[in-house]
């Protein structure tokens, strides 16, 4: 039951306020589970329980997302509901992500750093590497001497909670006091990883010595506390791209007191470090054929390696494949549904934890539309068909219903107070719009480059949602060229593989420096050839 995870030692009881938004009050931003909008009012996932208190009446976007059962339990969403008075509230438990923190090599023996000074041989050395996603964190502590890798540590990034992509990050930094407030939870989340990373490892932070840290260009912008705006609007100019070297302390890090940073160089505004990390990871230039980088989150982040050329592009994916701006979607964590297909003409849906199914995560947003496109329940078009086609082999038509003329196919129909889980219309037609978008950035890149998809042989798969996908649902559905059909491999978290190598070694940090120089940026903002490619790629399959 969906109200059944609401935690009683996670409790709030406000101070007084005459008919403010709930979203707004000190403290509650920060507990609510998702909030990928960032108080938008366009997500309508900003689940809080009132235990008590005067709101205002639920409104009808309130009745559209919340089922019956929540309404009784006091379920409001934070975005719509106002307060008087005081009020006391109770959310939701955060469930662990599934992060990605495995690098396609666990052994970095060969990069172990030698002693520049031939000093202190008694004296040990750590470092440690970090891949500052916009969703997840990921840190990896090193002993420098040895290269063995001594702990692995994640967390969600605590931003999330002022909105899921990086325009809601850029949104808020021009706020009064956004700034500060972002750039200080992505500086403790840090620390956290840090003091948690040496604790389980029995290593003093004070001996780590170095910090290696990469990540998209928003991030290392907010990070630096250098204020993003110029990032989100014509031209687009970062206020830096090359590599950053400053002292731990003058960055704001309070745990690791004696450790250099070193920020790593982005290409551009779109193309940011962790991308020119995983070129690093992935030996992309090594490649003897053309070769493709691709990463897959609220962006999708292209680098194809084509006659000693790196052409690359950036195209806004929007969240769905997070498992976001969709009615029923969640982060890839327990009660996800993340696989779904038809055996015997029944619907099976695999659910991460094996729990009782929440909701849809990005893999289990793709699987069902592929599902239902195989099932004939879904057209080419994307239309979700309320009358079976000819040769369907069973009739689903009884799960396809239509509410507030919103067609709906539910995987699990609603039963008593249970709300059910379904994907709409509108799911599909978002999963389309992701489609086009990265078909068309793949299109350009070929013609830069004057090849066709055919010649591509390698397609490196990063991001989470890269690995923990079937990748032949992506060619399924047309998102990759037919021709790429057993050539896509997962690169694991290749942005945290970056940064462990530039922490090993001065060669690959003038390696990263010189590839941030080399990658031409296809600017895409105003291309009209886009838009058309766009357009033309929507349909599924
Ligand atoms: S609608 Fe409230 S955070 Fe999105």
């Amino acid at each position: 039951m969906i109200y059944n995870n609401y935690d009683i030692n996670n409790e709030l009881t406000t101070e007084q306020y005459e008919w403010v938004r709930l979203f707004d009050l000190p403290g509650v931003r920060e507990r609510i589970t998702d909030s990928p909008c960032g108080g938008e009012n366009s997500c309508g996932k900003c689940r809080v329980m009132v235990l008590a208190g005067e709101c205002s009446t639920v409104t009808a976007e309130e009745k559209h997302r919340l089922s019956a059962a929540e309404l009784e339990h006091g379920i409001r969403l934070a975005c719509y509901c106002r307060i008087k008075g005081t009020i006391k509230l109770r959310f939701a438990q955060k469930a662990v992500p599934q992060i990605l923190v495995h690098t396609a090599r666990d052994n970095f023996n060969d990069f172990k750093t030698g002693r520049m000074d031939g000093g202190d041989h008694t004296q040990r050395r750590f470092g440690m590497a970090m891949d500052l996603g916009t969703t997840t964190v990921v840190g990896s502590l090193f002993n420098l001497d040895t290269g063995q890798k001594m702990q692995v540590c994640s967390r969600l990034n605590p931003q999330t909670a002022f909105g899921l992509d990086v325009m809601s990050r850029i949104n808020y930094s021009s706020r009064e006091g956004g700034m500060e407030a972002l750039q200080n939870c992505i500086l403790d989340n840090l620390d956290e990883i840090i003091s948690e990373g040496c604790a389980r490892s029995g290593v003093p932070s004070c001996e780590i010595e170095k910090i290696a840290i990469t990540g998209n260009t928003v991030m290392l912008h907010i990070l630096a506390g250098v204020n993003p705006s110029p990032l989100g609007r014509f031209p687009y100019t970062p206020a830096f791209t090359s590599a950053v070297h400053i002292a731990a302390h003058d960055l704001g890090l309070k745990v690791p007191d004696n450790a250099a940073v070193y920020m790593m160089p982005s290409a551009s505004a779109f193309i940011g470090a962790d991308i020119v990390a995983g070129i690093l990871a992935t030996d992309l230039e090594q490649e003897t054929d053309h070769a493709l980088l691709l990463d897959l989150g609220t962006n999708g982040e292209m680098v194809l390696f084509s006659n000693n050329r790196l052409w690359a592009c950036s195209v806004a994916v929007g969240p769905a494949l997070e498992g976001m701006n969709i009615e029923c979607g969640m982060r890839a964590e327990a009660g996800a549904v993340d696989r779904v297909w038809l055996e015997n003409e029944t619907l099976n849906l695999h659910v991460i934890g094996g729990l009782d199914a929440r909701g849809l995560c990005g893999s289990g947003l793709l699987e069902t539309v592929g599902t239902l496109i195989k099932a004939g329940i879904v057209a080419a078009n994307g239309r979700l068909l309320k009358t079976p086609q000819p040769d369907q082999t069973f009739d689903w038509s009884k799960r396809v219903t239509e509410i507030d003329k919103s067609r709906r196919f539910w995987l699990k129909p609603p039963r008593g107070q249970e709300r059910g889980l379904f994907i709409s219309q509108n799911d599909i037609r978002q999963l389309q719009l992701t489609k086009g978008a990265i078909c068309a950035g793949i299109e350009l890149l070929l013609r830069a480059a004057a090849i066709q998809a055919r010649q591509v042989k390698a397609i490196n798969l990063t991001g989470a949602l890269g690995n923990y996908i079937n990748p032949g649902i992506l060619v399924e559905l047309g998102i990759l060229p037919p021709e790429w059909q057993g050539r896509i491999r997962p690169a694991c978290n290749s942005a945290l593989q970056g940064a462990i190598m530039a922490l090993m070694s001065d060669d690959i940090r003038d390696q990263a420096e010189q590839i941030s120089r080399k990658v031409t940026c296809l600017d895409l903002t105003a291309s009209e050839e886009f838009e058309k490619l766009f357009v033309r790629s929507m349909s599924l399959g």
